[in-house]
């Protein structure tokens, strides 16, 4: 089966775990700062932290941007169930807004009426907006920021998918839109560090926040404390926080994948133009990127003209499985999930991601696919459709 995704490891990523395994110290030693150094330079941002997953960052994020019980935050429902989750981790409500049908990210155009309507009928105004970078591609985010503004809600980038990506010209990390962003580094993801998750900000505020709740709620900081320390030993607990934190060993493996970001995106990239050209005459559609926009393809997306087809969607799936074709289907809309039908959703649907997910399909794309693996998707996905 040709995987739809797959990390990438060589000699140089071994070694570096192998040089932390043998130290002093495989967690809480220099490779998790250093790791927070490359991410803050390759996004020019001045603060990062990383913590064990996406998730977990996305939680944290959500904490120390204020969310909590009684607020409402928004986001896309074609995402990962985490992008949702982290608000109902914060004792807050969720809702969604559609997508932008050409970019399948939250579209700007849905969020003006929601919030227009939400205004004016006295419904619930969000606090926090986390749009998601489907695929690797930003969404259009001064026009978020813009409506930000205008309803005083805060921003937090979902970029799960988009290290490296950047918009209008800036790096996806920058903040430059927005109050913090989370990049994941799951193996299926650009970079890798097993399991793990970052958060960037602008904000000196949010960042000691996030830092303080990755480790307990705990400090071993003087200056933080209430009392003077009784001795070397001292730290106090300042908050109820958790242990999301991110181990040497993962962050050696972080810092010794992205020294090679600019590698795999280059890859990704000729191997998604590769798929554009060469499906052309495939009766189905290709995504597309935004001018403001550069993707780093973490997910190559077609989406089947259903009404040109005899088969079904689910038809063309099993059979690109059958032959050895790993497709995947990146997401189904998060409110169908049970657990938000029984939250509140039971009859909701938003007409961009109910057509969506009937007809989207992830083709396989991973930096170590060869054109021959390629040839072999393409030309299996073109003997079907005919
Ligand atoms: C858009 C999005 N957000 C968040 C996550 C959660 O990432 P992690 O697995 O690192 O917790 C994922 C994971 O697939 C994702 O795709």
């Amino acid at each position: 089966m040709i995987p739809y995704g797959q990390q990438s490891i060589n000699d140089a990523d071994v070694s570096a775990v192998v040089d932390v395994l043998q130290s002093d110290y495989i967690t809480q030693g220099n490779s998790v700062p250093a790791f927070e150094k490359a991410l803050a330079t390759v996004c020019n941002v001045p603060h990062v932290n990383v913590v064990n997953s996406a998730t977990s960052a996305l939680h944290l994020a959500c904490k120390a941007l204020g969310l909590g019980p009684g607020d409402t935050a928004w986001t896309s429902p074609v995402t990962f169930v985490a992008s949702a989750n982290c608000i109902r981790y914060c004792g807050a409500q969720v809702d969604f807004v559609d997508i932008d049908p050409e970019t399948f990210n939250l579209c700007p155009k849905r969020l003006a009426e929601k919030l227009s309507h939400h205004s004016k009928n006295g419904l619930p105004l969000p606090k926090l907006v986390i749009p998601v970078h489907m695929c690797g591609q930003s969404c259009d985010m001064s026009s978020i920021h813009k409506l930000a503004q205008q309803y005083g809600f805060k921003v937090l980038e979902d970029a799960a998918h988009a290290i490296g990506a950047s918009y209008q010209g800036h790096p996806v990390g920058c903040c430059e839109y927005s109050d913090a962003v989370v990049f994941s580094f799951h193996p299926v993801k650009i970079v890798t560090t097993g399991e793990g998750g970052a958060v960037l900000t602008q904000s000196r505020e949010v960042a000691d926040r996030i830092e303080l709740l990755r480790s307990h709620g705990i400090t071993r900081d003087p200056e933080k404390m209430d009392r003077e320390p009784d001795g070397g030993w001292y730290y106090q607990q300042l908050d109820l926080g958790f242990n999301y934190r991110m181990t040497d060993l993962q962050a050696a493996l972080g810092v010794s994948q992205l020294k090679r970001l600019g590698t795999f995106i280059e890859t990704r990239r000729q191997l998604a133009a590769r798929y554009t050209k060469l499906l052309s005459d495939v009766p189905l559609k290709v995504p597309k990127v935004a001018n403001a926009c550069s993707s780093v393809w973490h997910l190559y997306v077609i989406r089947l003209k259903l009404e040109e087809l005899s088969l079904s969607h689910k038809e063309v799936f099993e059979q690109m499985r059958d032959m050895g074709v790993g497709v995947n289907l990146h997401y189904i809309p998060v409110y169908q999930q049970p657990y938000y039908r029984q939250s509140g959703f039971q009859d909701f649907a938003l007409p961009e991601a109910e057509a969506y997910y009937q007809e989207a399909m992830t083709l396989p794309l991973f930096p170590a696919m060869t054109e021959l693996q390629q040839d072999t998707v393409i030309k299996t996905l073109a003997k079907i459709l005919s």
